[in-house]
């Protein structure tokens, strides 16, 4: 086969079958421990089973006070290695390389839990994330330095359990963002002022991972392009292309391996996932997160009320001016491609083989990255090995997968793509199972 989209990925330490990877998709799978369950082993063998070349996890916190929301797995114990070990032998069983994306909250917390409620999470800043109003500490110094040995110690860990590699989440609003962006770093000591200042966290966090794990072991870093940090229009816009394509290179010298590019300074954002806000489902959603943030009550009330929906609408999508959902973030992943030599995969709506194949063959990425989607069509892949250029029932970016994740099941909730509600709600039960031992979905070819 020709296709550009079928041809084997050759990283520095890591081989992947075709330039499609599983997109992040975080979701309540596991325990209120942080140890992962069967349920999250099922629905990664789902996208694995689908033809995808890797999955990239969701976010795994690497410390209890990292998490977003309770229920996610974390990487924050020695113990849990077995957990993951059975997870990437899962997912190889069924064909497709695993890759854990290690990453802290650090202020942009959704749902503190019990271990967390009551505190301030650490951040690089004491200022409250401005649309929820997430409050936070600042780290001293010392304890910026404890997080760097933190996140190494975590990557030996997804070493030790024979996961195929690594990413760090230096995207969309999490800690690193927090350090790396202008508009939200607003610290005096060597971590903040100059971009390499506000680089220096994430710098030091790959080179003692490489320290401790290694050059051999792949590592790859999701960066977002641009912050676009202005979705409350007082707020000012942060970080600029040409500052990210600055940090690319620095990681690209400190022995990142590949470059996962998406966009915003927070999640979600409006181009990130790219599309709608059923602003009707978060009325009954965000409620979960009322006291989570100082604003969490006014947001609330503007979800919750039809006639005060449009002020939300407006704020969040003029950002969108005109962008396509499809490639939302191509241009900006030509543009980092064109400036390091390695591997850059682009992340944002992506669907559609022949839009891809024609990115692949102009040059513009090396792979995409794909989430909904692929919760859409699990078999994606499949299907457009077998002919297909769209899905027959495609994901129609309506987010509501999205903004059901605070309250319910991780999966597709377009009803329209569905023969009933029933039938609906059958898929997003069928990957939840009673047994306790962690068993190996069965590959089915
Ligand atoms: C429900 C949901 C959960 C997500 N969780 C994560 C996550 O844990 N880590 C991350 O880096 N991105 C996460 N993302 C972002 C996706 O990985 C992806 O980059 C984004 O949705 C754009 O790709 P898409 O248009 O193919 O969905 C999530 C997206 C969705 C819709
Ligand atoms: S709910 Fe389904 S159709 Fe809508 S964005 Fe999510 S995966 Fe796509």
């Amino acid at each position: 086969m020709t296709d550009p989209i079928f041809q084997p990925l050759h990283f520095r330490n890591l081989t992947v079958k075709n330039r499609v990877f599983r997109s992040n998709i975080s979701g309540r799978f596991d325990n209120e421990d942080g140890s992962l369950s069967q349920t999250r082993i099922n629905w990664e063998c789902k996208f694995a089973r689908g033809g995808v070349g890797a999955i990239i996890s969701s976010y795994v916190p690497v410390r209890l006070d990292g998490r977003i929301i309770a229920g996610y797995a974390t990487i924050h114990r020695d113990d849990f290695i077995p957990l993951w070990a059975k997870l990437g032998e899962a997912v190889r069983a069924n064909g497709a390389k695993y890759i854990l994306q290690l990453s802290h909250s650090g202020r942009q917390m959704d749902l503190p839990g019990i271990h967390n409620q009551l505190r301030r999470t650490p951040s690089a800043t004491s200022r409250a994330e401005p649309l929820h109003g997430f409050l936070t500490e600042a780290m001293s110094t010392g304890e910026v330095r404890r997080m760097v040995r933190d996140f190494a110690r975590a990557a030996w860990r997804a070493r030790e359990a024979g996961l195929d590699g690594i990413e760090l989440h230096a995207a969309n609003g999490y800690l690193f963002t927090q350090f790396l962006s202008s508009a939200i770093n607003d610290r005096s000591d060597c971590y903040g002022g100059s971009l390499r200042n506000r680089a220096r966290f994430l710098l030091e966090v790959i080179a003692a991972i490489r320290d401790t794990v290694g050059s051999d072991f792949h590592l790859q870093v999701k960066l977002s392009a641009t912050d676009h940090n202005n979705v409350l229009p007082w707020e000012s816009k942060g970080n600029t292309l040409a500052d990210t394509i600055q940090v690319a290179q620095w990681c690209e010298a400190l022995g990142a391996d590949a470059l996962h590019v998406s966009t915003g300074s927070l999640f979600p954002h409006p181009l990130n996932p790219p599309g709608d806000l059923p602003l009707e489902i978060l009325a009954v959603t965000y409620d979960a997160m009322i006291s989570s943030g100082i604003h969490g009550f006014r947001n609330f009330l503007m979800f919750r009320y039809p006639s005060l929906r449009p002020i939300f609408r407006w704020m969040w999508f003029r950002m969108k001016k005109g962008r396509p959902v499809e490639g939302v973030g191509l241009d900006e992943a030509r543009a980092i491609r064109n400036a390091v030599s390695i591997p850059v995969i682009s992340t944002g709506g992506y669907q559609n083989a022949s839009f891809i194949r024609g990115a692949m063959e102009r040059g513009e990425l090396d792979a995409v990255s794909i989430a909904r989607s692929l919760v859409a069509n699990n078999d994606l892949v499949k299907q457009w090995a077998g002919g297909a250029d769209v899905p027959e029932r495609p994901c129609t970016y309506c987010n509501k997968c999205l903004v059901n994740a605070p309250k319910n099941p991780m999966g597709c909730y377009e009803e329209a793509r569905f023969p009933s509600r029933k039938a609906m709600i059958d898929e997003l039960m069928s990957i939840y199972s009673t047994r306790a031992d962690l068993k190996i979905p069965e590959v089915q070819q």
